[in-house]
């Protein structure tokens, strides 16, 4: 696969993500460059290292990442950053850990963040299948958000969706114990399949009930994605589950 951050003459920014040698997986987003700008850039160059995670497949010891011990929530895929920065301004007394792969999304965060004086965050800019799977500890994270994660609404792309049983899986493993999972969409399609999924998933409840959703909680401003699916006249299904018990396995 070509990689479009290094085709000539593009300014590059940090790869977004390793692809191991001799395995492939349908991923849940297709790189595609768009407008990188010299402020997103000049972000990346002075505010990584302060904001960022270098990706490296080792579960990480986050209360020394933050210098202290507190609830973790994950937002996966922030796209520009508005809802993950307001929630960092809205809740200090818990840490922040975007995921994104879009480079310039990533590199306004890092400014927003800057410029808020923001130190409950920190951003990786990798595949956030690969962060949860490999950086993030069993049973250790308090929420985690999906606001409009890519609808891949024609039904041969249907497969690159991140929300199917798989992911939900490894969602349930990375939730503590009554921790919560947050996630918001404009196509009543994916609606459809997150209860399909999720509904169906041991270790999630779904809060508003099977095949349930709710009104925008406070914490979760309108986002871009949200306001162009609102001007295409589509609908807006938030949807929270409870991590609960798993179910006992028969004994032996
Ligand atoms: C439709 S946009 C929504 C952005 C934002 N949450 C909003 O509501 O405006 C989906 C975002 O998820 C990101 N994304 C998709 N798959 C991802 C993955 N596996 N890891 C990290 N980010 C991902 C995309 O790059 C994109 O920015």
């Amino acid at each position: 696969m070509s990689d479009p951050f290094t085709s000539p003459g593009s300014k590059a920014p940090p790869k977004p993500f390793t692809v191991t040698e001799g395995q492939r997986r349908v991923r849940s987003f297709v790189l595609r460059q768009g407008r990188f700008t010299p402020a997103q850039q000049r972000a990346f160059d002075a505010l990584w290292p302060r904001f960022g995670i270098d990706y490296q497949g080792q579960v990480r010891d986050f209360d020394t990442l933050f210098g202290r011990s507190a609830p973790l929530i994950v937002e996966i895929g922030f796209g520009n950053g508005a809802a993950f920065r307001h929630s960092c301004l809205l809740d200090p007394a818990r840490d922040h850990i975007g995921i994104e792969v879009h480079a310039p999304g990533v590199g306004r965060l890092l400014n927003a963040l800057d410029n808020d004086g923001i130190g409950n965050a920190r951003l990786y800019h990798h595949d956030a299948v690969e962060v949860l799977e490999n950086e993030i500890a069993d049973g250790s994270l308090d929420e985690v958000r999906i606001y409009f994660p890519d609808p891949w609404h024609k039904k041969r792309h249907n497969k690159r969706r991140l929300v199917n049983p798989e992911f939900a899986a490894l969602l349930v493993r990375k939730l503590a114990a009554n921790g919560r999972l947050h996630l918001a969409t404009d196509w009543q399609d994916y609606a459809e399949q997150m209860w399909d999924v999720l509904d169906a998933t041991p270790g999630l409840v779904n809060r508003s009930g099977a095949r349930g959703h709710l009104p925008r909680p406070a914490w979760r401003p309108q986002t871009h994605f949200e306001t162009r699916g609102q001007n295409l006249g589509h609908g807006v299904w938030d949807m929270i589950y409870d991590r609960c018990a798993l179910p006992e396995s028969p004994s032996q």
